[in-house]
């Protein structure tokens, strides 16, 4: 297998408006990354993938960008932006930019020019079509809840939009549009940058005639048209474009964020030859908890871990030598990992441990997202009111004022899947506003900020953060690690996950109790652990224990390797 830098890597992701402030106007920025240069490097990861700081109205937290080459004013300027690099690379931590091209802000200029008239030389950047019967033009569903299209007075005519109505969509069909996109990419890799993290990339062809999405949802007047714009018939070509032109010149880390992908999509995009990209997030595994792919956040259900490994080892098994995986279990547009696939109650920290254990044991190149590291949680807000997410917002009301749903049950909704449980402020310490701002923060922190903070994290050796940085040390000793065949052992048990990595004579076990009872792992027939040694675990253990008969503790996990 080829190896790489980007497989070897570990990625921290920042949400810089969440992460550290350092003016007290209660909104994260780059000076306030600046000053947790030192924290990164003592955690021991790679890479950072900045999630977007370009100028933007803030419609969606800065994916809603304005100007593609200068940086938000509340985040800083592009001095800082130079700095931050600087400080990064001095430190050996390469920086992955978030890369925004389905859409842009209904402020940035192209669009204020593409608005003007019918044939405005801009006019063709975005998708415009006239009104079908003095109505939308189709029946897709935004995103974030209503039509996927904006009446424009001023040409009579609507555009679309698949997230809010301040992200006009791109028309990717525009081969000057593509031109621009890759003009601007390699104004930022010529500073110097490591690579991009392509937000919704599956969603820039969209099939011809843009027909009515199949109604899956009967009764709804909008339907999810995902079947006409994810991974459409030229997306592997404008990709192969962008690789051609842009990508092929430098040695890059790019992540494309593609939503509804499958294995087969995945390995057209990252195979090393034919593929362009260097590995993708895939989100079946954030589906396991929702009735509907399609809705995940307006349903909700226990998860089964029967599901969780089909999920994983369908992926790790089917891009096996022929892409690569990324492997996350939150980001800033999910919940908190450690409440939604953990224990935030009284296993919160052998469980966060554990799921640490499985993102860096399974292979592909794992994402940490900021807080995680301390076992950060959901936070469940009394009001719809101290929610700032526009996704959250929207549903709350669409649920409660067009499907009539109790609004307790639309919060209960909001605190389970809402994105802002990812995004309240990163808790450094125990003062005031949990050292994130001197001021009053854009959105509320979470009260569980006195106990669950960085400053504990650093003084306690048994903490989640220690466990994530020994985990971290242990990727770079061990290739087998990132590079060693992963196959599932227990298939069938309702709580041990484990599985095997093999690379040439050499073997780890990986065993993941994945609830808070205590189960007995036995190793299966046919399977032995030689010599096991065990390479890092969440418990105290005996080195007598008896990989025959091993009764596991609540949320236990263990690595072993083996000696053949
Ligand atoms: C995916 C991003 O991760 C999310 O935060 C954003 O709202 C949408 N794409 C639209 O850009």
């Amino acid at each position: 297998m080829n190896q790489t830098w980007w497989k070897e890597s570990v990625v921290y992701q920042i949400y810089p408006r969440s992460f550290k402030d350092s003016n007290g106007d209660g909104i994260g920025d780059l000076r306030g990354i600046i000053q947790k240069l030192d924290y990164l490097q003592a955690l021991g990861i790679d890479v950072v993938w900045l999630s977007p700081v370009y100028k933007s109205p803030n419609d969606d937290n800065g994916y809603d960008i304005s100007d593609y080459r200068d940086i938000m004013d509340e985040f800083g300027t592009l001095a800082d932006w130079e700095e931050l690099l600087a400080g990064m690379h001095q430190r050996g931590i390469r920086l992955v930019m978030d890369l925004v091209v389905n859409h842009t802000s209904d402020e940035h200029p192209w669009f204020i020019e593409s608005r003007k008239s019918k044939d405005n030389p801009y006019r063709d950047y975005y998708i415009w079509r006239p009104p079908r019967d003095g109505h939308e033009p189709n029946n897709w569903l935004s995103h974030f809840s209503g039509s996927a299209w904006q009446y424009d007075e001023a040409t009579g005519e609507y555009f679309l939009h698949l997230f809010s109505k301040k992200q006009a969509d791109l028309n990717w069909e525009n081969p000057g549009v593509r031109a621009e996109v890759y003009d601007l990419m390699r104004w930022w890799l010529d500073k110097g940058i490591d690579g991009f993290r392509m937000d919704v990339i599956n969603m820039i062809s969209k099939t011809p005639g843009l027909p009515d999405a199949p109604v899956i949802s009967p009764g709804d007047r909008y339907q999810y048209g995902g079947k006409y714009f994810l991974n459409g018939p030229r997306q592997l070509e404008f990709l192969q474009e962008m690789k051609v032109n842009v990508l092929s010149h430098y040695d890059l880390l790019t992540v494309g964020e593609t939503p509804g992908v499958t294995p087969q999509d995945a390995i057209a995009y990252t195979h090393p030859e034919t593929g362009a990209l260097s590995m993708v997030f895939q989100f079946e595994h954030m589906h396991l908890d929702a009735d509907r792919d399609e809705s995940s956040r307006r349903s909700i259900k226990r998860w089964r871990l029967h599901d969780l490994k089909a999920v994983m080892t369908r992926w790790q098994k089917e891009l096996e030598n022929q892409g690569w995986n990324s492997i996350y279990l939150t980001n800033h547009d999910q919940p908190r990992a450690v409440s939604r696939f953990g224990n935030d109650d009284v296993y919160r920290v052998e469980s966060a441990k554990l799921l640490a254990t499985f993102t860096h044991l399974l292979q592909g190149t794992p994402y940490v997202y900021q807080g995680e590291e301390i076992g950060m949680t959901n936070v469940a807000f009394p009001s719809i009111a101290d929610y700032q997410d526009i996704e959250s917002v929207n549903i709350y009301w669409e649920l409660v004022r067009e499907k009539g749903m109790d609004p307790g049950a639309a919060l209960a909704l909001v605190h389970a899947k809402g994105r802002d449980n990812a995004r309240t402020p990163m808790q450094w310490d125990a003062g005031s506003q949990a050292g994130f701002t001197t001021g009053e923060p854009w959105i509320k922190v979470n009260p569980n900020y006195p106990a669950i903070n960085v400053e504990q994290a650093l003084a306690d050796p048994n903490s989640i953060f220690h466990y994530y940085r020994r985990l971290i040390q242990l990727r770079r000793q061990h290739s087998i690690m990132v590079y060693g065949v992963y196959d599932l052992i227990l298939p069938d048990h309702d709580e041990i996950y484990a599985f095997t990595r093999t690379l040439e004579d050499e073997r780890l076990l990986v065993i993941l109790n994945f609830s808070s009872n205590t189960p007995v792992f036995s190793l299966p027939a046919g399977l032995d652990c030689p010599g096991a040694d065990l390479l890092i675990g969440n418990y105290e253990t005996d080195p007598s224990d008896d990989l025959h008969q091993l009764r596991l503790r609540p949320w236990e996990a263990r690595v072993y390797r083996c000696k053949s």
